[in-house]
């Protein structure tokens, strides 16, 4: 069969990577992959957010399925697209990924269907939002929060009141995120651990992939900006089976089971990022969409072939599947651009990369790169994610280290400490 995936990160290439690996398939396509895609799939520049043009090339070479990483074309309706045509796509709809693609919409349907949520208030002008700032009901600090999609720059944790103006006043007076603060949503700041928790969904059933832990500030110690993902473990040593379970029960299962009373179509990955707090987990945000870096930890450790799962979801047919994973932990670690997030440097030659290829334990997912010549060049933030696999945790983060010090370019960086706190977790005695 034919498939093809749509994005050019390390998500797009970890999917790629995974796909190629089923015996199903025949040919693989990817609009518009990196360097790194281009070795295993075709890639066709079409970009990913060019939806008509994606749904014209799915038909033309009739691909039997489509698989969707970035969330703005996502938002933008190409599940629907394709489902208009007939086109087998594993995507939500543009009605499904609202729950992605704005936050207001977010808690209002965490509210109707009693999904555990912090205390919020969405505010849609200025005069009102810096009321609910003089006021500040939820005390400080608290979360003003850019209605729409901003590149995960949109929320500011406000810890006193003239730093909760500044935000607003941004946000919706000077529209720092466009449209995106046309609305803002204030939160109830959440105390304790995050964790991402990431499901197949047919629209009606789930298939929970491997847990995993996102390190998404910029430097080591979680200090530093948030980033879109500087590195992920999988599986995560904080959720225990109970937690699993709640998740489940509490969040999971009444939020395909909301899209579906509401006519949203949801037949893609529902990614939750919670807060494990005292009183239980509750949900910071949800993504209609496969995580980055997440994906990368996540595949390394699948056994089983993901395209059944993927085609039987697209078709809202997922059966009582259990993925079979890996025993062993992985780690990936991102490589970044210098100047990332803010404003990465590009056009730098990346070397070592060749001296990894036999490594069995470890794969390098690229994420912004290209092929220039013979070069492998830096094209944007996250350019890598090196990812290994250990017998346990600490011997997976010492072989993605011993990988990362093969590679070089101008201006990398990288947190060194993934992974650590989830090793001294294990270690502490429970
Ligand atoms: P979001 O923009 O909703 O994806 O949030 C980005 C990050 O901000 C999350 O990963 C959390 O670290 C933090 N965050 C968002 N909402 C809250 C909240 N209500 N309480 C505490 N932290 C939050
Ligand atoms: N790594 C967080 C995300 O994909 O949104």
């Amino acid at each position: 069969m034919k498939v093809l995936v749509v994005g050019n990160g390390g998500r797009e290439h970890a999917l790629a990577w995974k796909i190629r690996q089923s015996p199903l398939v025949t040919e693989l396509y990817c609009a518009p992959g990196n360097a790194g895609v281009a070795e295993i799939a075709d890639c066709v520049p079409i970009d990913a957010s060019s939806i008509v043009e994606v749904a014209d090339f799915a038909q033309t070479v009739k691909a039997d399925l489509t698989v969707v990483g970035p969330e703005l074309p996502m938002v933008l309706g190409i599940g629907d697209e394709f489902v208009r045509r007939d086109l087998p796509i594993f995507c939500p709809s543009r009605g499904a990924a609202e729950i992605e693609g704005s936050k207001a919409f977010a808690r209002e349907f965490m509210s109707r269907h009693n999904i555990p949520s912090p205390r919020y208030e969405v505010h849609t002008s200025l005069d009102d939002a810096l009321a609910f700032v003089e006021k500040a009901p939820f005390g400080y600090p608290f979360v003003v929060k850019a209605d729409g999609l901003a590149a995960g720059k949109g929320s500011i944790i406000a810890h006193e009141a003239a730093e909760a103006r500044t935000a607003v006043e941004q946000m919706m007076g000077e529209k720092r995120f466009g449209s995106a603060g046309a609305k803002v949503v204030m939160e109830e700041f959440l105390r304790g651990e995050e964790v991402s928790f990431l499901v197949l969904s047919d629209g009606k059933r789930v298939v929970p992939l491997a847990s995993v832990q996102d390190h998404k500030r910029a430097l080591d110690d979680d200090e530093g900006p948030n980033t879109g993902g500087m590195g992920t473990v999988s599986p995560t040593t904080i959720l225990r089976l109970d937690g699993h379970k709640r998740i489940m029960q509490e969040i999971v299962v009444p939020t395909i089971a909301g899209m579906a009373a509401e006519g949203r179509r949801f037949q893609g990955v529902l990614f939750t990022g919670l807060m494990m707090t005292d009183s239980g987990p509750k949900v910071l945000e949800f993504n209609a969409r496969f995580g980055d870096p997440e994906t990368q930890a996540i595949m390394a450790r699948m056994r089983s072939d993901i395209v059944p799962l993927l085609q039987q979801g697209a078709a809202g047919q997922l059966g009582e599947t259990k993925i079979e994973w890996a025993k062993e932990p992985s780690v990936c670690v991102v490589l970044a651009s210098r100047g990332y997030p803010e404003t990465p440097e590009t056009g730098h030659a990346i070397h070592g990369l060749e001296s990894l290829k036999d490594w069995s334990d470890v794969v390098v997912y690229h994420a912004a790169t290209k092929l220039e010549g013979n070069e492998v060049q830096t094209v944007g933030g996250r350019v890598l994610g090196v990812t290994a696999l250990g017998a346990n945790l600490e011997a997976a983060i010492n072989r993605a280290y011993e990988a990362v010090g093969h590679i070089s370019f101008e201006g990398m960086h990288y947190r060194k400490d993934i992974g650590r706190r989830a090793l001294a977790r294990l270690q502490r005695p429970r």
